[in-house]
Parts: C-alpha cells; structure tokens; sequence
C-alpha cells in the first residue's frame, strides 16, 4: 500500500503508553497524528487536542469508517489489539500495535495473515529492541566475539504491592495474563533477538502470591533454544531485591547489560541511550517501513516466534509438562 508523507495516523487507547507515542512523533515529521479513539471520551479528546488534531471518537471503528487514515497506532489493553489491527488491515491501513501483539497464538497468526493478505506493514511494539545498549550487545553477540552462545538470563524482579492505577493489568479477560504477556513479551522477545533464534522446550513455573492480582505475579521460563542454548527468564511482582538486567554467556566470554551498563571481556563500558531513546527509534522505523514499503524491524512475522514461546509457557504452567514451542 502506497503511502505519501506525512502518514495519516489514528490512535486506538489514548492512555498512558499512547502519550509517550506522541511525545515521540513529535520528533518524527512523517507521521501526523489524526484522529484518536478511546472509550473514555475526555482522553481521547484531550489526546487528539494535544497532538493538534481534532476528530476523537469513543467507538475506533467509527473512526475508521469516517476518517481517512494511512496508519493505526493500537494502544489498548492486551486482549484488545487483534480485533482493530485485523479490522484496519482489511481496509488497508498499516498498524503498529503495542506489546503484546495478542495473549493467544491464534490471533497473531490472524493478525499476519490480515495484514499480509491486505500487503500492509505490523509492526509490534518491542521497544528493547531499539534500545543502544541492547543493540550493541547484540552487535557484539552476532560478531562471534562470545564464540558458540550457550547460556542467557534475563530477570526483571520488582516489589508492585498494588495493581496499577489502571484496573485492567489485574484482570485476566484484558491483560490475558499481566506479568506473562506485559512484561514476559518484553523479555522473551529479547533473548530471542539478542541470539538469533527460537524457542524449542519451555518448561514455565507461576505463582500467585499477592492477594491483590488476580493472577500469578511470578514467572519464570526455562527454555532451549533452537540454537542449544539455554535460556531463562525470571519475573516478579514480589521481590524487594529488585533485578533488570540480561546476562550472554557463550564458549569465549560473555557479556551482562544493566541499563546503559554493559560488561563485555570484563570490561565496563557506558552505552548512552540515542537521542530520543527506544521509542522515538522504533516509531521512527515504523514511519520509514511504510514510506519505503519494506518489512521493519520487529515485524508481526518476525515476532511471531516470541509469541509461540510465550503460548508454550502459558501451555507449560497450566499442564506442568515440556511444550516444544517450535510446534506450535
Ligand atoms: N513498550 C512499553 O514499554 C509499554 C509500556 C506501557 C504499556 N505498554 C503497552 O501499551 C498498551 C496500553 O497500556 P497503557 O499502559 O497505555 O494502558 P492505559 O490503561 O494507560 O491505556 C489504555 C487505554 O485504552 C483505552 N481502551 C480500553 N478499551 C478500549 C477500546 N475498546 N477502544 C478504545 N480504547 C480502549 C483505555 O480507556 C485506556 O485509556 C498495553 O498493551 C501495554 O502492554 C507498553
């Protein structure tokens, strides 16, 4: 689908992730924003006011019936991104949606099938991605300096004593599982990309410990990958020694990064964030992946994997067996 600058694009959940999106495309002349739907009405108005615009909706599918509209950005709860993301590409228009691209398999593959058969862009959300220090790290992984890699950790442990202010991360009909698929789609995405692989045997562990989530708020992911390494990762709500950070071991050396810290050759180096940080990248390459109809990094097909991962987890913690991700 051809598109000229700049990309007309509407918004679907004008919340909390939608604003930082703007402050984003703020610094990215190819796309304008719009329109914006959201079923509160205030945010949505107040959205499309800030961003210069003026049509606000409270139903998104009115706002792809009445306006013209070259792109979709989907920021709502993570039950909710399929439906306008297939519904958009049917009249196609190109979608970037948030993390995760959907909490069930299937629906990813509707959402690539849609957006293929309509030759339109998905782009997904996996903003670590497009963070400096993750992408030197992975500069130094594909360039053999780590030799075979055998073995990556990646934990993300905090201390979250209440639900968030928003009510749908604690209920599992909107998140489809909040710590799995919010923070989990982050993680699994990374040690995938980071290595160049897939996901074969999962073998995941929850708990629910907190009476205040109405769902587990402990993960954690045990996996081979196709290229025989290992991989965990680790995610809690409950922990008060607080951990983010990812660890590359392979036959040579490894590498450990912790924000813009990364340790490589037992060497400490400060990676600075690019201007802009993560987001404004990833929004960037959105733009230019439409402009010049190619596939972006992060592509609906590309992540496809990090989902098969997150389903055989999901599959593992409710039947307590080995799921071998690569079949599904
Ligand atoms: N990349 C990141 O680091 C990051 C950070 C935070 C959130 N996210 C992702 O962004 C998405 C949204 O999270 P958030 O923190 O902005 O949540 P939020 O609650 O702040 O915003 C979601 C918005 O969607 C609206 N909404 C709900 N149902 C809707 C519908 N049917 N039609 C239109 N609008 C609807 C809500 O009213 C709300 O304003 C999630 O998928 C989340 O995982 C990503």
């Amino acid at each position: 689908m051809v598109v000229s600058e700049p990309i007309k694009m509407g918004f679907i959940g004008c919340g909390n992730i939608a604003n930082s999106h703007m402050n984003a495309i703020e610094r990215i002349p190819e796309i304008e924003i719009v329109a914006g739907a959201d079923i509160k009405v205030e945010r949505a108005r107040e959205f499309v006011e800030k961003a210069g615009a003026e049509a606000y909706f409270t139903d998104w599918r009115q706002m792809l019936e009445e306006i013209e509209l070259d792109a979709i950005d989907v920021c709502t709860p993570h039950t909710l991104h399929m439906e306008p993301t297939v519904a958009a590409a049917q009249r196609g228009i190109h979608v970037f949606t948030e993390k995760p691209m959907a909490t069930e398999l299937e629906e990813c593959d509707r959402m690539i099938a849609a957006c293929q058969d309509a030759g339109v862009i998905l782009m997904v959300g996996q903003v670590l991605r497009f963070y400096a220090p993750h992408i030197e790290a992975r500069r130094i992984v594909s360039s053999g300096q780590l030799g075979q890699i055998k073995n990556v950790v990646r934990r993300r442990w905090g201390y979250m004593k209440d639900v968030p202010s928003e009510p749908w991360s604690g209920d599992p009909e909107l998140s489809g599982g909040w710590l799995l698929y919010g923070m989990g789609s982050h993680a699994a995405d990374l040690i995938l990309w980071m290595t160049d692989s897939e996901a074969t045997n999962v073998f995941a562990m929850g708990r629910q410990i907190n009476p205040s989530w109405d769902d587990v708020d402990e993960v954690t992911i045990q996996m081979e990958l196709a290229n025989g390494a290992m991989a965990l990762q680790t995610h809690c709500l409950n922990c008060y020694a607080h951990a983010w950070d990812l660890a590359v071991n392979g036959t040579d050396d490894g590498l450990y990064v912790n924000g813009e810290t990364l340790i490589v050759g037992g060497e400490e180096q400060h990676v600075p964030m690019q201007e802009g940080g993560g987001m404004y990248t990833q929004l960037a390459e959105f733009a230019s992946a439409v402009l010049e109809g190619r596939e972006p990094e992060a592509s609906g097909k590309d992540v496809r994997r990090t989902y098969a991962l997150l389903e055989a987890a999901k599959l593992s913690m409710k039947e307590g067996r080995i799921v071998d991700a690569s079949q599904l």
